[in-house]
């Protein structure tokens, strides 16, 4: 019998959220800075301009990973760094991310590479942006550049990052950048993004590289806030405009009939924006499901409800974001995934939590953190004694950073970021991370 893989710890970011020097190296404008600039959208007006000033700083943080002990490091690349026009290549934007890849291989980490994780060049918005069918030909055109430049330093690949969120919660629900709030332009959004991450896949294959290739979802570990039979209708509801609306199409090449259906009646759409031959675009096959974790979610029926569901009571413990700390639930989702969709290596890709952190004597005490990080380690060893396959662990986030519309009040960082000084503190989080990596990787070798 061949040894099975290692278990992957690591830790992960995105550009947008750490980078700042939005125009330095021939960076063009994403949504992200058009969103931020209008009045009301993120938190305290904040904006990525400086964030942790990762593109300065990537050394010094690279090797605080490295001093965490992590295997693989998942950070994405800023898609206007690359193509800051459409059609032209920037060699300068690239660079950055090959001198990240090659500090990492120093270090002896690995990197997980995510493509889109939300930071769309304004050029491609201002042509319609995922509405617009392109759009999936500039992807494919920027992803193909990407492993063309760095396919032989990536080991892991992820398209796409929450394609739930850069469909209906920038597009339906208005909350993330471009802020529409239009049913039927989330579905056609979600739709090419699904069908740009086929192509991105199919194109890798074709081109034989030798890393992994897979996609990120966040499905909602969902229950009915009761028994009845209202209440389950709306955990069926909520888990087919959630999770199978993604699910589906990824491995069972259709959507589900019953969210079509209610969408249908909701925005009148007659799904014309899905051509012949799509689905098996779609579902090229992958080799790894990236799941991102945060918090179980509670549901309850709702006639008045736009789709007829409303937030169930819960009543654990929350984290500054107002998530259940529930890490008891995951297994709940690796069952599923197990039962309903794929044998394929799961890897967590995030997973972690805000709560106001402050520095007394140059520490910061996060204690919650520190409970929070160690209760989802031990439910993944237990889903991994329950033989359901989990491959790899990454906290969400190496280091306090810009949190989307919450802009800086969150931080979810195993390192403090002082944004007056860009100083980096490691929290006592970082520590039990640390400890644990180490002694997990001491059990293994004895
Ligand atoms: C996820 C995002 C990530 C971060 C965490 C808290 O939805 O992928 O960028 O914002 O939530």
């Amino acid at each position: 019998m061949s040894k099975p893989n290692p278990f992957i710890f690591g830790t992960a970011t995105a550009s947008f959220q750490i980078e700042g020097a939005l125009a330095e190296d021939g960076r063009t404008p994403c949504i992200w800075d058009t969103f931020c600039a209008q009045p009301g959208r993120v938190a305290n007006g904040d904006n990525g301009s400086v964030a942790c000033d990762h593109y300065h700083r990537y050394k010094e943080d690279i090797s605080l990973m490295a001093e965490l002990g992590i295997d693989s490091y998942r950070f994405s690349i800023a898609w206007p760094r690359i193509f800051p026009r459409q059609g032209e290549y920037n060699e300068k934007g690239m660079r950055f991310y090959r001198s990240i890849l090659e500090e990492l291989k120093r270090h002896g980490i690995s990197a997980a590479v995510t493509l889109y994780h939300w930071d769309l060049p304004q050029w491609a918005q201002d042509k319609g942006g995922w509405e617009n069918r392109e759009c999936a030909g500039w992807f494919l055109e920027y992803a193909d550049k990407c492993f063309e430049k760095l396919g032989g330093g990536v080991d892991m690949w992820i398209t796409h990052n929450e394609p739930w969120c850069a469909s209906f919660l920038s597009h339906f629900l208005g909350n993330h950048a471009p802020g529409n709030t239009n049913l039927e332009k989330a579905l056609i959004v979600a739709h090419h993004l699904l069908l740009s991450h086929g192509m991105a896949v199919k194109r890798y294959r074709e081109e034989a590289h030798n890393g992994k290739i897979g996609i990120v979802l966040n499905p909602a570990v969902v229950y009915a806030e009761s028994d009845s039979f209202r209440d389950r209708l709306a955990q069926t509801i909520y888990d087919g405009c959630y999770n199978r609306w993604f699910l589906d199409p990824l491995f069972k090449k259709s959507y589900p009939a019953d969210a079509a259906a209610l969408f249908a009646a909701r925005c009148g759409t007659n799904f014309d924006f899905i051509h012949q031959g799509d689905f098996d675009v779609i579902a090229e096959p992958i080799d790894i499901l990236g799941i991102n974790f945060y918090a179980r979610t509670v549901t309850r029926y709702n006639s008045a409800g736009y789709l007829l569901t409303a937030d169930g009571y819960a009543d654990l413990p929350k984290t500054a974001m107002g998530w259940e700390v529930s890490p008891e639930t995951l297994v709940d989702l690796m069952r599923m995934l197990r039962g309903k969709y794929t044998d394929l290596p799961v890897y967590i890709t995030e997973n972690g939590c805000a709560f106001k952190d402050n520095i007394e004597n140059g520490s910061v005490n996060d204690t919650r953190r520190v409970d929070y990080l160690l209760r989802h380690l031990k439910a993944v060893e237990d889903i991994n004694h329950e033989g359901l396959g989990i491959a790899g662990y990454y906290h969400w986030s190496f280091l306090d950073n810009f949190e989307w519309a919450h802009g800086y009040s969150k931080r979810f960082g195993l390192v403090y970021v002082d944004y007056d000084t860009q100083e980096r503190i490691r929290k006592d989080s970082f520590y039990a991370y640390r400890d644990y990596i180490s002694a997990k990787k001491k059990a293994n070798k004895a």
